[in-house]
């Protein structure tokens, strides 16, 4: 301690060279960034060049959270999850900033050799995603690796910061439907049509269908290994087994309800009663299909109006009744 706090006006001094040299190096590499050349300029500084700075550092020695604090004041994560050490795996609570920039010790002795320290920023995505998993790699983050957004060079510091988050669990974004919206931007305007699932509204997260760190079920769905399970999950009362079953109920809720929104009532995916005429053109019962001519000139127009095939058609889901065969009870 007495050894640092005597070394101060120097190491002030070393600071501010090791910025202006630290800048020259900053300089050089961005004019050695053109494609093919960065190995070159890795080579250059004596690294392997094939080896990401990980490799490099993590042979090093540790200094500690403090002394990286004397050069880099500005990059304290405090406030987060991380720096609280109530939990004896957190950063805090073991190696601080080097629990994921590795040892520092050869950063340090070479006055902040970018060479000789992990920046996450400069990892491939799946490198990056690997640092964070040697902590995150249970519970919802056990089918990370090789998920749809690993596979697809998403990686956790796509959606979270450490040291600059703006939302809630350190997202880079004020909400999910921002954060999702800015690669899913067909799906967050869907929450614009005129019935939706209230995620707009604050009730409901894209994670209350989706866990974005993998899973066992189809599309990222968090709960079950059917797209139906992940719905019955909350809309219990749908999920059978039932007397007489309607075979697309059983199969699919998504081939009549769009789960994201939709301007039809219920989000279906069509206007009724063309969402069951999709199905049942060849219904004998009612002549079918129903089209504008037949609703002005047939009986029939009752089979168009409010609730039509279901104003009847009740249980659409589904029915328990003995006599429920064609779903009026
Ligand atoms: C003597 C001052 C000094 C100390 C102590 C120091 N650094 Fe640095 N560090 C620098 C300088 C200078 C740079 C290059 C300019 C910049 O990016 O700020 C740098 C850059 C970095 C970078 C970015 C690397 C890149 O590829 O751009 C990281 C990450 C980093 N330091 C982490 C740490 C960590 C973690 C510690 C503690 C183990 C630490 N530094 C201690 C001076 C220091
Ligand atoms: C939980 C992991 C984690 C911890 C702990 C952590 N960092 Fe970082 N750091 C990152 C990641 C990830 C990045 C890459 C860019 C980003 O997300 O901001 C980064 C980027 C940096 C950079 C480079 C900024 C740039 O623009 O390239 C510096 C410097 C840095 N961190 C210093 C520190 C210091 C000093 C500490 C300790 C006080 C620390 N970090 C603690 C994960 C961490
Ligand atoms: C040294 C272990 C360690 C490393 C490395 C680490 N974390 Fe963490 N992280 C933790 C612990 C422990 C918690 C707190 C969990 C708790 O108490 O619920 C946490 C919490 C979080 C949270 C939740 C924040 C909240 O408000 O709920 C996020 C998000 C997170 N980490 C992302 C990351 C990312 C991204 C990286 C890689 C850049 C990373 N972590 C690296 C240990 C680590
Ligand atoms: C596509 C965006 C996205 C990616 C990629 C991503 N996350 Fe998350 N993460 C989220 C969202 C959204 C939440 C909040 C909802 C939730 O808890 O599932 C979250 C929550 C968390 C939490 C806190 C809740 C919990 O499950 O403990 C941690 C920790 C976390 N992420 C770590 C990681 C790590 C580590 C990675 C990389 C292996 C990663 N995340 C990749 C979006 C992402
Ligand atoms: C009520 C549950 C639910 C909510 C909330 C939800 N999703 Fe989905 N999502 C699903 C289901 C179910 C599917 C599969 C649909 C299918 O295969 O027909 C899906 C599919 C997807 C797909 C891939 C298929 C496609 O249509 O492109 C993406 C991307 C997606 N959702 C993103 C999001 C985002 C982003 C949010 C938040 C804005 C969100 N979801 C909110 C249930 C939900
Ligand atoms: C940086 C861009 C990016 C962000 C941000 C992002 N995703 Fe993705 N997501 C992708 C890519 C790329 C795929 C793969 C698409 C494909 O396979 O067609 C994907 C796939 C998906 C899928 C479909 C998986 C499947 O099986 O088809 C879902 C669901 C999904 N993302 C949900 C989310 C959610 C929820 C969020 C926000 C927490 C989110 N994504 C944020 C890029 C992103
Ligand atoms: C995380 C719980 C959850 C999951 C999973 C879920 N829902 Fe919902 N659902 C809700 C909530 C909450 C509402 C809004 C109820 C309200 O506003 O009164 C809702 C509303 C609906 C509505 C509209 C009801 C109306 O009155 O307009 C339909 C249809 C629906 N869900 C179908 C589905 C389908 C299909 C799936 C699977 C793709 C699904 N839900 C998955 C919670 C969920
Ligand atoms: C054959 C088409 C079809 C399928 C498949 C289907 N639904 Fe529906 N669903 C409807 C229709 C039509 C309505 C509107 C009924 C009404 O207004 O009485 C509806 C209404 C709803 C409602 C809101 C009213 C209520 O009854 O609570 C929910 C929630 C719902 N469906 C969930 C589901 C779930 C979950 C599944 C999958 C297990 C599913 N639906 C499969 C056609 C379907
Ligand atoms: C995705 C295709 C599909 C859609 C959409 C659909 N159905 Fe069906 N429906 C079926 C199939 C398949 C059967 C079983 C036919 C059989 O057993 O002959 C069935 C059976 C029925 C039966 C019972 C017939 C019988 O004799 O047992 C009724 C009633 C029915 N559907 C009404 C509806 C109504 C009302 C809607 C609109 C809300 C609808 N269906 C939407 C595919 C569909
Ligand atoms: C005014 C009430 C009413 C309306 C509206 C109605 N149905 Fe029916 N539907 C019935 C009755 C009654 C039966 C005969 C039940 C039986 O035979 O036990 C039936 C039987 C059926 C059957 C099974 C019998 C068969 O033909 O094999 C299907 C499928 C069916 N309806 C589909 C539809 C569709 C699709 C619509 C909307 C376009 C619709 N129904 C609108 C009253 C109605």
């Amino acid at each position: 301690m007495t050894l640092r706090s005597d070394g101060s006006p120097a190491r002030t001094l070393a600071t501010v060279l090791v910025i202006a040299w630290a800048l020259g190096i900053g300089l050089a590499a961005a004019g050695a960034r053109t494609p093919g050349a960065p190995a070159k300029a890795t080579a250059a500084k004596g690294a392997p060049s094939a080896a990401p700075a990980a490799a490099v550092a993590q042979a090093g020695e540790y200094v500690g959270q403090d002394t990286c604090l004397t050069c880099h004041e500005d990059r304290n994560y405090k406030g987060t999850l991380h720096a609280t050490t109530y939990n004896p795996r957190t950063p805090a609570s073991t190696q601080g900033c080097e629990s994921c920039h590795g040892p520092g010790k050869a950063h340090v002795d070479g006055s902040g050799d970018t060479s000789k320290i992990v920046n996450p920023k400069n990892l491939s995505p799946q490198r990056a995603s690997e640092l964070c998993a040697t902590c995150h790699n249970r519970g919802g983050h056990m089918l990370w690796s090789g998920s749809q957004h690993d596979q697809r060079n998403v990686s956790c510091i796509t959606c979270h910061s450490v040291h600059a988050p703006k939302g809630a669990k350190q997202l880079k974004a004020k909400t999910e439907i921002e954060l999702c919206g800015t690669c899913h931007r067909n799906i967050a305007n869907k929450l614009n049509r005129l019935n939706h699932m209230p995620v707009r509204e604050g009730k409901m997260q894209c994670s209350s269908c989706h866990n974005p760190h993998g899973t066992a079920n189809v599309r990222l769905l968090k709960v079950g290994t059917t797209l139906n399970q992940a719905c019955t999950s909350c809309h219990s009362e749908k999920r059978g087994p039932v007397l007489w079953e309607h075979p697309p109920v059983v199969e699919n809720c998504a081939s009549c309800h769009d789960p994201h929104g939709s301007n039809n009532e219920r989000m279906l995916v069509a206007k009724p009663p063309f969402l069951c005429q999709r199905c049942h053109v060849t219904a004998r019962h009612p002549p079918t299909p129903y089209d504008g001519f037949l609703l002005r000139t047939s009986g029939n127009s009752n089979k168009m109006y409010g609730r039509e095939c279901a104003v009847c058609h009740q249980m659409v889901h589904g029915s328990n009744a003995p006599a429920g065969k064609a779903f009026l009870r």
